[in-house]
């Protein structure tokens, strides 16, 4: 059996919608709050939604007893200081996934926040204790494509960071119908990465699209 799906702040939108995907391909998931009773809320919302008992809720606090992956789905704007609080109860064997975008909503378009670092990961890298491997992943997809089941999919997730925890969370991520695992390379690529997100809802904003995804075309010959 694949080892749990912690979310922490996973009662939002984007963190349901992973949740949902990971329970729906059987992978157990634990749904993180900072009120135990609103995750366990959410959770039977979720399982009730795939007829199913495999998401859990609890506290942020209780996921790192029992999950290995530990995914940050908290507004960017209170990202640091939600793992600043957290991060004593990292331990070996955890893996840290950053799902957070450092958006700007401009007039017109939306931008990345100018950060010293050059992206929200590498921002949030140095909270992180050096041994836990870093690894990005989902920033490009929208919770509303995740959180509709009857929506295929069928698009890549961009995933980058510590060279062997983030071919271990493609693997899982590939576990999803309708979603393929590109690794990308490095932390630093997380600089790309959140610049995407930003054009793709720029895309549907000024083509009227409920949602667009990306997927590439990959020449192998
Ligand atoms: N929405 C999307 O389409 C999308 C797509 C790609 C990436 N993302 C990224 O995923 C993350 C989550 O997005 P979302 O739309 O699900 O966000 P959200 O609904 O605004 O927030 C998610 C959860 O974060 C917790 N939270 C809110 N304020 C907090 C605070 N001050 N301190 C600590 N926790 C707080 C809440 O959980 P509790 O109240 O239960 O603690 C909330 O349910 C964001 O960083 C976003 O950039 C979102």
């Amino acid at each position: 059996m694949t080892a749990k799906i912690g979310l922490i702040g996973g009662t939002g939108p984007q963190g349901r919608g992973i949740a949902l995907r990971f329970a729906k391909s059987g992978i157990p998931v634990i749904i993180g709050s900072r009120r135990e009773e609103k995750g366990k809320k959410i959770a039977q919302e979720l399982n009730e939604k795939l007829n199913t008992t495999i998401i859990e809720g609890t506290s942020n606090e209780k996921i790192f007893d029992q999950a290995k992956y530990i995914f940050l789905t908290v507004p960017f704007e209170h990202a640091a200081e939600t793992l600043k609080g957290l991060v004593n109860l990292f331990k070996e064997g955890h893996v840290f996934v950053d799902v957070t975008v450092p958006l700007e909503f401009k007039k017109g378009y939306v931008d990345v926040m100018e950060l010293e670092e050059k992206s929200g990961s590498e921002h949030l890298k140095k909270i992180l204790p050096e041994e836990i491997p870093f690894v990005g992943a989902f920033k490009t997809l929208a919770a509303h494509a995740l959180e509709d089941l009857s929506n295929p999919l069928n698009r890549d997730v961009f995933v980058f960071g510590n060279k062997e925890a983030r071919k271990e969370v493609a693997e899982v991520i590939n576990k999803i119908e309708g979603l393929n695992a590109v690794i990308c390379g490095p932390i630093q690529m997380a600089r790309a990465v959140e610049r995407m997100t930003a054009l793709a809802i720029t895309i549907n904003k000024k083509n009227k699209y409920k949602d667009s995804g990306f997927k590439l075309v990959v020449h192998n010959e």
